[in-house]
């Protein structure tokens, strides 16, 4: 039996409670976030996103040495949904294997040389099976969720997440992705002012 984590979300909105532009990567964090965000990164095991925020982010998802202070990086793992197999490999977040590793969750039979791969046949199951990964690594440390909206919505419902924390900023942005989430599961534990935005923490009803 693999060992259990905390598994825990974050995402930033707009004021009007938007995650991005529609099919455009958008800034909504101030510096303030930004440095919690890398320091949540930097003590995380491994941090997920989903297809459609790969596509159209293109994150490298690592931790930037600009935001860490008195402190090792050690890079978490990179995990991405992609049970289509949408995702090719020129994306960033399957660059520089021999560094930082990424976990490719997805249905599609190609091979990505280097990328190891994990089926998903359920929640259930790639959560063991991530959890037995990281237990290999002897790395014990929390698992970050980072959206975006569809998949952090699938995480809430799944019984699998623990805690979400959500930044919203002063921006608006009037229309784009929306954050959907079924508030019905979220539990308000803290609220505090960061810069000129706000920080909620959730706990997530099982
Ligand atoms: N503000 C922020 O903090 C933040 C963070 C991240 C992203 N974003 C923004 O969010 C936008 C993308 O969000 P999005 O909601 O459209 O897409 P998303 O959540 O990034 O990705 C959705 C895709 O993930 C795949 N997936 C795999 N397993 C899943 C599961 N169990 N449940 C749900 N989806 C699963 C699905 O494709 P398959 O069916 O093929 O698996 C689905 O189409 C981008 O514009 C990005 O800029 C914002």
């Amino acid at each position: 039996m693999a060992t259990k984590r905390l598994w825990h979300g974050n995402i930033a909105i707009s004021e009007d409670g938007f995650v991005s532009k529609k099919n455009q990567k958008t800034e909504l964090s101030n510096n303030e976030d930004w440095i919690e965000v890398h320091n949540i990164r930097n003590n995380s095991s491994a941090i997920i996103i989903g297809s459609n925020t790969a596509l159209i982010d293109n994150p490298r998802l690592l931790v930037k040495e600009r935001y860490i202070q008195n402190t090792k990086i050690k890079q978490p793992i990179r995990i991405l949904f992609d049970r289509r197999g949408r995702c090719p490999n020129s994306l960033l977040i399957f660059q520089d294997q021999e560094f930082y590793p990424t976990i490719w969750i997805t249905n599609n039979s190609s091979q990505y040389d280097q990328i190891k791969k994990i089926e998903f046949i359920s929640f259930s199951q790639v959560f063991n099976d991530i959890n037995s990964y990281l237990d290999t690594k002897e790395d014990y440390r929390p698992v970050l969720i980072e959206g975006g909206s569809m998949l952090m919505n699938s995480f809430v419902n799944s019984g699998f997440m623990d805690m979400l924390r959500v930044y919203q900023s002063t921006k608006k942005l009037e229309n784009g992705t929306p954050l959907k989430l079924n508030f019905d599961k979220l539990v308000l534990q803290s609220e505090y002012s960061l810069g000129d935005g706000v920080v909620r923490t959730y706990k997530i009803l099982k």
